[in-house]
């Protein structure tokens, strides 16, 4: 982070003593960050394994055993259930949540991929649903990454001393990407529709926020899941087909492979980083993409089932929505409280994969 970024660290009265060195450390705000609330919004509508079944040529059984996936939820379009009311939905119970009001945030990130238009930005839009009269709000787009990459973001802009209150918001309607037909059943049994939503907020506790991090992306992987709207938009090799225009198309077995291993990787380095064992965590939130990707980790790290949560059979994978709607079922739970050591772990198309460390 620049001081470019931060302007208060250039009028701090204690930069101007020691070397520069240590007038950066001097000048850092000794401050944390904590997150005070967070909410959830899921579409009334849903979609079971039974009902897929109904549309193409596959089963319960087979999509519970290869992903634990029973139901998922569909906003309905049609009745303008679209990504920016499932956010706004989410913000505001997450802002219930924290006490606040829109009139508090300062800066309003959402993290999505199914944005409601190409401009302006759809937290541009939730911001005004929600009466944010003033402070920036822009989109993240990192797939299902993009909540834990605004987590890092948000994060590092209240602690360089900037803002002092941010909303995160994660959300997404990926069922409408998705083809319901034989030709797209590999896909469209995973995804589902939701928002979740966090508000950051800056403590004197300086102890509070995050103890490590990690943002990562491999563009060379980009062809393992694309939504292709052109006929410019296909990898090389692979004919062009109109058919396939505004539908998620997505290498099953290659982002199989990649996330087991990119997982227990990343929670390696993230623990290395932060000298901690899997041991010390109190809580492992992760994307839910597969419940057996989730297992894999939860054996190679010796994690008890208790640590890992899981939610996917109830609403699938969620994209950018997936990781705040475990964070806010843990916190209404009273399974993630003050003081915990939290991990948060995603990947996804881009390819990205990005995880925080947080001391709560
Ligand atoms: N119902 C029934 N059969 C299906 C099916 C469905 N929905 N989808 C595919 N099949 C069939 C295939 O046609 C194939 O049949 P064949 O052996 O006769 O050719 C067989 O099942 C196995 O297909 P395969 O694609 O190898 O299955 P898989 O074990 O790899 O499971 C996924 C498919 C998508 C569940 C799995 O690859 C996966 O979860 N990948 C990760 C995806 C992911 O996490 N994406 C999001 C990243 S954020």
């Amino acid at each position: 982070m620049t001081h470019a970024l931060c302007p208060r660290l250039l009028l701090s009265p204690t930069a101007s003593a020691g070397t520069p060195a240590q007038q950066g450390r001097q000048s850092r705000p000794q401050q944390g960050v904590e997150i005070i609330g967070t909410g959830q919004f899921l579409p009334s509508g849903t979609i079971s394994n039974h009902d897929l079944s109904k549309l193409m040529d596959t089963n319960h059984d087979w999509i519970v055993q290869r992903t634990g996936i029973a139901n998922r939820h569909r906003a309905d379009l049609a009745s303008g259930e679209t990504t920016k009311v499932l956010a706004a939905n989410a913000l505001r119970a997450a802002m219930q949540n924290a006490g606040i009001t829109a009139k508090d945030l300062d800066v309003l990130i959402c993290a999505t991929m199914t944005p409601e238009m190409t401009c302006p930005a759809t937290a541009n839009l939730v911001a005004n649903d929600v009466g944010m009269a003033h402070g920036a709000s822009f989109d993240l787009v990192a797939a299902c990454s993009g909540f834990v990459y605004g987590l890092n973001v948000a994060h590092d802009l209240i602690k360089c001393g900037t803002y002092r209150t941010i909303g995160l918001v994660g959300a997404d309607t990926l069922t409408r990407l998705m083809d319901y037909t034989n030709a797209g059943r590999g896909t469209a049994i995973l995804f589902g529709d939701g928002a979740g939503a966090a508000i950051l907020r800056a403590t004197p506790d300086a102890t509070k926020g995050i103890i490590s991090q990690a943002m990562h992306s491999d563009g060379t992987g980009w062809k393992d899941i694309y939504v292709p709207n052109t006929p410019h938009d296909f990898p090389s090799g692979i004919a062009c087909d109109a058919t396939k225009f505004g539908h998620v198309q997505m290498n099953g077995a290659s982002v199989f492979k990649f996330a087991v291993g990119t997982f227990s990787e990343l929670i390696q380095q993230t623990l290395d980083k932060a000298g901690l064992q899997a041991s010390d965590i109190d809580m492992f939130v992760c994307h839910q993409s597969n419940s057996r990707i989730l297992q894999a980790a939860r054996e190679r790290f010796g994690l008890p089932e208790e640590k890992l949560y899981v939610n996917i059979h109830r609403v699938g994978n969620t994209v950018g929505a997936s990781v705040p709607l475990c964070l806010d079922d843990l916190r209404q739970a009273g399974r993630i409280k003050p003081g915990m050591k939290v991990l948060f772990l995603a990947f996804g198309g881009g390819l990205t994969w990005a995880s925080s460390l947080w001391q709560m």
